[in-house]
């Protein structure tokens, strides 16, 4: 088992343990009660997990990630008559997550929480970093908080029971890491296409610790979203607004974000055809469907979201494989650049 800690100003410590026993959690709450939220594949899946603990199960899609879901879970929270002295554990992929954060932060003025994300896109992550929330309408994460659990368990045999689309939505996330700068990432994706495709143990162990290296090292210089960490929403822009008028897994939807970054990149001139020619051969032999198209549905999601300043929308840039910019577009020029 690998330990890795994180400081952010607001917050104590998080201590991230990367392949532990599956059950460390309930060691990490030591006598403290908890209660655990979570949701019905993760109990099909992993029945013994959450035997005899105090359980929350939610409808983890991305439609119920919203202030009605998190009331439901305010008033199980009272059943079990849970005080502040209390753990709030989420075990569960990115919705289970963010929703857990949100709650912990919000219930009683703020609870400690833990996190074990199951899916890859959570483990490689969405986990990390203490961004939690809701939607609200169309607004991706439009309502949340910035908290850091206390602990994140992430084990990366949950991978195992993934739906094939589930992991190859989290593979886009561990893309986008390899792209915005991790080396070992990009090698073993690379090299170990086989192995990657077939969720080899050892090197998902690896995919994975990196990731949560790479995200950890961005959050600590950057806990308030600020600056730097922007650099973490490449192919986040579009993708958000494809993955909410097209209905598709938020990583999915993250790639062809990418494939649209690239484009543009591309056409201002700072990436140069060779490196977006081979960034896009790698997508596709992911087997991605890199394609996407920006109309006026997804152009007025584009409009509406959150990380638009004034009329000017900060877009994450490649000036090379590992090297991103950021880079205020508007979107007229957004929509020209992508035509
Ligand atoms: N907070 C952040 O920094 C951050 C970053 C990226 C994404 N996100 C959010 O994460 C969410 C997407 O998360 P996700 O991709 O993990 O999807 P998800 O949470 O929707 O889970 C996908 C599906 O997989 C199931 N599942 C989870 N673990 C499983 C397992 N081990 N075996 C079998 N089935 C399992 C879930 O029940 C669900 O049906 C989005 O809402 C997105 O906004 C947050």
């Amino acid at each position: 088992m690998q330990t890795l800690e994180y400081s952010t100003i607001r917050n104590s410590t998080t201590s991230i343990f990367i392949n532990p026993d599956i059950n460390y959690f309930r060691k990490l709450a030591g006598d403290k009660k908890f209660v655990v939220i979570s949701s019905e594949n993760i109990r099909k899946a992993y029945p013994e997990l959450l035997q005899g603990l105090n359980t929350i199960i939610i409808n983890d899609v991305e439609s119920q990630k919203n202030l009605s879901t998190i009331e439901t879970i305010i008033e199980k929270l009272l059943e079990f008559e849970i005080d502040r002295s209390a753990y709030i554990i989420g075990i569960g992929g990115g919705i289970v997550c963010d929703i857990t954060g949100f709650v912990a932060h919000i219930f009683m003025r703020g609870m400690r929480f833990g996190l074990v994300p199951t899916t890859l896109l959570a483990l490689a992550d969405a986990a990390i970093g203490g961004k939690n929330g809701v939607n609200f309408g169309c607004n991706k994460n439009m309502i949340g908080s910035f908290d850091n659990p206390d602990f994140i368990v992430a084990d990366s045999d949950f991978v195992q029971t993934l739906s094939e689309e589930q992991y190859m939505s989290g593979m886009g996330e561990v893309i986008k890491y390899a792209l915005i700068g991790n080396d070992k990432i990009l090698k073993t994706l690379t090299n170990d296409k086989k192995k990657v495709l077939a969720r080899d143990r050892s090197t998902l162990q690896i995919i994975i610790a990196e990731a949560i290296k790479t995200k950890v090292n961005i959050v600590k210089q950057d806990p308030d979203d600020k600056g730097i960490r922007h650099i973490l929403n490449f192919g986040h822009t579009i993708g958000h607004c494809i993955e909410l008028t097209e209905g598709i897994p938020h990583g999915i939807a993250v790639v062809k974000g990418i494939n649209a970054a690239i484009d543009i990149s591309l056409k201002t001139g700072i990436l140069s055809e060779k490196e977006a020619q081979s960034i896009k051969q790698l997508l596709t032999v992911f087997r991605y469907d890199i394609s996407y198209h920006l109309g006026k549905k997804q152009l007025e999601a584009l409009a509406n979201d959150k990380k638009k300043e004034n009329t000017h929308i900060r877009f994450v840039l490649l000036e090379g494989i590992g090297k991103p910019i950021i880079k205020d577009l508007t979107i007229d020029e957004i929509a020209g650049l992508t035509e």
